[in-house]
């Protein structure tokens, strides 16, 4: 019911709002200004008509908004937009009462006021109101109240502010605005330091105004500087029950410091049996008390104020003690016949110095039994066990402070050891893929276990490998378990092992064991040991490279002879480091590479003149990658010459003896083509170069030791005549000059012939008249100005056909004019 009747009532007012659509804010506007959040009334009256009262609508319009966000017809329920529920009244007959202002309730508001029975209205009233919220300023952004910077670092003071009108942001050091410049800015009330100086330090303040009211945030710059630590911890030594104090005083700004405390680098407090007993102080200090023997160790301590990494300091503790038992066993066996131990589990600290015995409650002294060795760690070895060391044995040891006391009595009991009833056959061969069975069996009293084990401490593989009453079986055998195996037969008395190798037939070699590298300048030697060759002959390659630039390419140098297992690598280069690694192959392939090994040839012995040699003992000159040592001096007094065998080029050798000449090269060029080059030249200081063509050539030469080259010696030129060589380039330059002339002399006759033609009739009759008035005209016109003061007749006569426009008619003129002189000459 209600519903039905507000939509007609919308529906009217909706038709009201159509006649009404039309109105435009040209009138007066009320400014209505308000604070957010609190009320405002947006004012509207009319008055009825001079006949009275009469029902009226009123309706509130938002611009930007569509539909009235308040309408209001006596009787019925207001319709009130929406974003406006319970926030909208009405009051003073028309006024509208806005209450909980929002920002965007900011915009122009008009209030129609329609009378029903007078439509439609000529005189319709409305009357417009422009609210402003506003808002004083209030902080989102402000910068900490204390701001750590270090020197030279960049700081950045955010400050951001909101209100209506936008406040503006202003930032004060202390008390004077901040200037911008090069290094500070205010980027939207950031105020950015790019490199902090010490004039920077201080106390900012951010400050917000707009007209509703100013606010201000505080900050202080202070120079940070990360944790330091003044005072380290010391190493402590203590007696057990003893307290001990680890001091570790640290510096820093801000001082905010955090203390960590480590034991051998585990968190103290993750430590239970630790940490009951210690309190770490507020100034970082740590007290374990009482200590005890196992709070021996690495302690470390960690300062951080968030600065920076933390910063550490460690020191040992050392806890010392009388040396005691730790554990006596009631009862040890020794197994008769073979050799035993008696076992005293000592601690101390500092270490025992001895331990004394007893057996069956008498003194016993081992030095004096035969065949009895004290061990390191305070048990006794007895090397072949008889019924005679059976007996009630006690231990007690001591240290520089005495002994704790001696250990229980402890029975040893000599007993039958178990023994290997089956064991391993010595070595199994099988191909690879086949099946072993290797069996292992013993007794003994107790019975022992039997169990299998790599003896190289590698894991058997699970998936193909079972143990089954002491009988080890591998299946389908692979190259790897080819290996040494290890039966364990194990009990009370006694730990008794066997072994038996495994040879896995038919697969590539193994990878070659234990390389060894002998270097040089210019050579490595290899050494290693064969691994297994899978029952074929294997042969080696060895692989290496430079492992100075990054992934540079492998080499390889097969070995010669194939069962060698050492060979030399020559052709390295001096100071270089190399990596190496040797790679078996058999019958069936390669097998694997060897661990690769680096290593590092030795420098040249420059000064010794050492050649490298080759593998064959003859001396090359290597490749210089990386010239080294000193370089020679140029070679002296270069000479070439002509002789009839070609042309020597002949020079001394360099004036500094002391670095020896390797050998020379030669170098020649003709013209400025590039330098071509005949050597290397030993043992000579000439060269003879044979049939060369006929030129100007340019000589030098280079000394070179073994690792580095010198400057070379000054050029030398020499011309190579040769009667190819002058015939054909004199003519060609004959023939350019002869030729050249004769283009010109044709040129210039067939000009002038042409000239000739083309003026002869036409001025035939004017050339005896002219002839004396243009030639000097022409002449002086082209020639300069030296005549100028001359009076011309062409220039009173105005323009004149013959008066020369160009320089090539000038010259044109000139011609004519001197053929036309010549001729007048001629035919007068
Ligand atoms: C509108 O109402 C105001 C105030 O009541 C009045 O002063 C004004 O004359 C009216 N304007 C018209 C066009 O009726
Ligand atoms: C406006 O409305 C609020 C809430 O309804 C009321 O408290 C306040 O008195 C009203 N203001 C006027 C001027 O009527
Ligand atoms: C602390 O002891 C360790 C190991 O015993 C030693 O290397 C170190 O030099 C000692 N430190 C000081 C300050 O004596
Ligand atoms: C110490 O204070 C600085 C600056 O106030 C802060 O950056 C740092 O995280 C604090 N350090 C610690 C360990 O609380
Ligand atoms: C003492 O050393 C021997 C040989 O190294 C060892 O077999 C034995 O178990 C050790 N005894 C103790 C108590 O550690
Ligand atoms: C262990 O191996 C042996 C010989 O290969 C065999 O006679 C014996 O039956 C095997 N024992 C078990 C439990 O497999
Ligand atoms: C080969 O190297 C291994 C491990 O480095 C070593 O145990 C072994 O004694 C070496 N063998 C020889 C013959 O040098
Ligand atoms: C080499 O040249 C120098 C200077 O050019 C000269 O003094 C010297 O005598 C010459 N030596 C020989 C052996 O020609």
């Amino acid at each position: 019911m209600d519903l039905r009747i507000s939509c007609q009532i919308i529906t009217l007012f909706a038709c009201v709002w159509t006649l009404n659509a039309g109105y435009s804010l040209e009138g007066f506007i009320e400014k209505v200004t308000a604070l957010l959040g609190e009320d405002v009334v947006l004012p509207c009256s009319f008055e009825f008509p001079e006949t009275g009262p009469v029902p009226y609508i009123i309706q509130w319009h938002k611009q930007g908004i569509k539909i009235p966000i308040f309408i209001w017809y006596e009787g019925y329920p207001p319709h009130i937009g929406e974003g406006y529920d319970g926030r909208v009244s009405l009051t003073d007959r028309a006024s509208l009462n806005l209450t909980s202002l929002q920002d965007h309730d900011q915009g122009i508001y008009t209030c129609v006021v329609n009378f029903f029975d007078r439509s439609p209205n000529p005189k319709r009233n409305a009357s417009f109101v422009h609210l402003y919220v506003h808002a004083p300023p209030h902080f989102r952004i402000k910068p900490h109240e204390v701001v750590h910077v270090r020197i030279g670092e960049k700081l950045s003071l955010p400050c951001d502010a909101d209100g209506t009108p936008d406040p503006l942001i202003r930032w004060y050091k202390d008390n004077v605005p901040v200037t911008e410049g090069l290094t500070v800015r205010i980027n939207r009330g950031t105020l950015e330091i790019a490199k902090v100086e010490r004039t920077h330090i201080g106390d900012y303040v951010c400050r917000a105004r707009n007209s509703e009211g100013s606010i201000a945030a505080k900050t202080k710059v202070i120079v940070a500087g990360p944790a330091v630590i003044t005072v380290p911890p010391r190493n402590i030594t203590t007696l057990e029950g003893d307290k001990a104090e680890f001091i570790c005083e640290a510096k820093a700004l801000p001082a905010n410091l955090t203390h960590r405390w480590l034991l051998n680098d585990k968190e103290i407090f993750e430590l239970n049996w630790l940490v009951t007993r210690t309190v770490v102080k507020r100034d970082g200090t740590l007290f374990i008390n009482p200590t005890s023997a196992e709070d021996s160790g690495l302690y470390t301590c960690e300062v951080f104020n968030g600065i920076g990494t933390p910063e550490k300091a460690s020191s040992y503790l050392s806890v010392e003690y009388p040396a005691r038992v730790t554990y006596s066993p009631t009862i040890q066996y020794l197994p008769l016949g073979l050799s035993g131990i008696i076992h005293c589990y000592v601690q101390a600290n500092p270490p025992f110095l001895h331990i004394k015995w007893s057996k069956d409650d008498r003194p016993f002294d081992p030095k004096a039994h035969y065949g009895v060795i004290s061990l390191n760690n305070g048990s006794l070895q007895i090397q072949r066990v008889t019924h005679e060391h059976q007996g009630w044995y006690i231990c007690t040891p001591y240290n520089v402070y005495g002994t704790a006391g001696q250990s229980n009595r402890m029975e040893v009991l000599v007993r039958d050891p178990p023994v290997f009833t089956v064991k391993p056959e010595e070595q199994y061969q099988r191909r690879v893929n086949s099946e072993v069975t290797m069996p292992c069996y013993g007794k003994g009293q107790p019975k022992p276990t039997i169990e299998w084990r790599r003896a190289d401490s590698k894991k058997l593989s699970r998936d193909r490998s079972s143990q089954r009453n002491g009988n080890l079986t591998i299946r389908t055998l692979k190259k790897e378990d080819h290996g040494r195996y290890e039966c364990v037969l194990q009990n009370d008395i006694a730990t008794l092992v066997t072994s038996t190798l495994l040879v896995v037939e038919g697969t590539t070699p193994h990878a070659p064991l234990n390389i060894t590298i002998k270097t040089s300048a210019f050579s490595a030697t290899l050494s290693w040991l064969p691994a297994y060759d899978g029952n074929y002959p294997q042969s080696y390659v060895i692989w290496y490279r430079t492992a100075e630039q990054g992934d540079s390419p492998w080499r390889t140098m097969r070995v010669d002879p194939d069962e060698a297992t050492t060979f030399t690598i020559y052709n390295l280069q001096p100071s270089s480091e190399y990596e190496f690694r040797v790679l078996s192959r058999n019958t069936l392939g390669d097998g694997m590479y060897s661990p690769t090994v680096t290593a590092k040839t030795s420098p040249w012995d420059y000064l010794g003149g050492v050649y490298p040699t080759d593998a064959f003992g003859a001396t090359y000159i290597p490749t210089v990658l990386k010239p080294s040592g000193p370089k020679p001096s140029p070679p002296r007094n270069v000479s070439v010459q002509e002789t009839d065998d070609g042309v020597l080029i002949s020079w001394l050798s360099p004036l500094n003896q002391k670095i020896p000449v390797a050998f020379y090269y030669v170098e020649y060029r003709t013209q400025s083509k590039p330098w071509k080059r005949w050597g290397p030249i030993k043992h000579a200081t000439s060269y003879l170069a044979k049939d060369l063509p006929s030129g100007q050539y340019k000589f030098r030469v280079y000394a070179y030791s073994i690792m580095s080259v010198g400057q070379p010696s000054p050029d030398v030129s020499l011309i190579i005549s040769g009667e190819s060589y002058e015939s054909t380039e004199s003519r060609a330059i004959t023939a350019g000059i002869v030729g050249g002339v004769l283009f010109f002399v044709a040129a210039i006759v067939l000009s002038i012939c042409a000239v000739k033609i083309c003026n002869k009739r036409k001025r035939r009759k004017a050339e005896k008249a002219y002839v004396m008035v243009t030639c000097p005209l022409a002449e002086a016109r082209n020639g300069g100005h030296s005549h100028g003061g001359s009076p011309s007749p062409i220039k009173s006569n105005g323009s004149s056909s013959f008066r020369p426009k160009s320089r090539i008619s000038d010259l044109m003129s000139k011609v004519i004019c001197c053929m036309s002189t010549s001729k007048a000459y001629f035919f007068n």
